[in-house]
């Protein structure tokens, strides 16, 4: 039982299987959603809220393919934990918002969607604060791992039940910076 563990000091592609989505596809599918989300809220003031802190790439290549203009906020839940690459116990907020959400739309921006159970919560906790809208975009959708019932009203790419990293998801908290998503060798997962 357990995975190998990764050397944090080695470049990222020890541990790498295969690119499953280029630097290149990312960047179109972004446009495409940004495109979409300049439509769906032309005229309304939108607040993107990310998750720290995978959601954060995502969310400044998002917002720099928006016309639409906008605010942004942070917020941290802890779900997993340390090592661990499920997730193990219920999710808290480690950080908070600085806005008040009330009467406003929300976009909540976040690099995967799992079992749903981190979405989940924030978003039963954000609902309680009343604002007009609160809807999820995410980049990434593991379908097949749904626990709890969430739909996300964007998706970027459904992905295979892999542990993925780079472009704001980690392994043991590196290579967050790449510019793809890869899929981690089996022996480490
Ligand atoms: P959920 O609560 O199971 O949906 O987990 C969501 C969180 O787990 C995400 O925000 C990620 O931080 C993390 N996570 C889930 N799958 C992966 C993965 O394949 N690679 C890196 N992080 C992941
Ligand atoms: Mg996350």
């Amino acid at each position: 039982m357990g995975m190998a563990k990764i050397n944090p000091a080695l470049s990222y592609e020890h541990c790498l299987d295969y690119v499953l989505i280029t630097e290149e596809a990312l960047q179109k599918r972004i446009a495409e959603m940004a495109a979409q989300i300049d439509r769906d809220y032309a005229g309304r003031q939108l607040i993107l809220i990310c998750i720290l802190r995978g959601g954060v790439v995502f969310l400044t290549d998002l917002m720099r393919k928006l016309t639409l203009s906008h605010q942004i906020d942070f917020m941290s839940v802890s779900s997993y934990g340390v090592g661990a690459r499920s997730s193990n116990g219920a999710p808290r907020i480690v950080l908070d918002l600085n806005t008040d959400i009330r009467g406003r739309d929300v976009l909540l921006v976040e690099d995967i969607v799992d079992s749903g159970i981190t979405l989940d919560y924030v978003l039963r906790m954000l609902n309680t604060r009343e604002p007009a809208s609160l809807e999820v975009c995410v980049l990434l959708d593991k379908e097949d791992r749904r626990k709890v019932d969430i739909t996300p009203r964007y998706v970027g790419f459904k992905i295979p039940n892999e542990y993925v990293y780079g472009f704001g998801l980690d392994v043991d908290e590196v290579y967050r910076n790449l510019p793809f998503i890869g899929v981690l060798k089996a022996e480490y997962q």
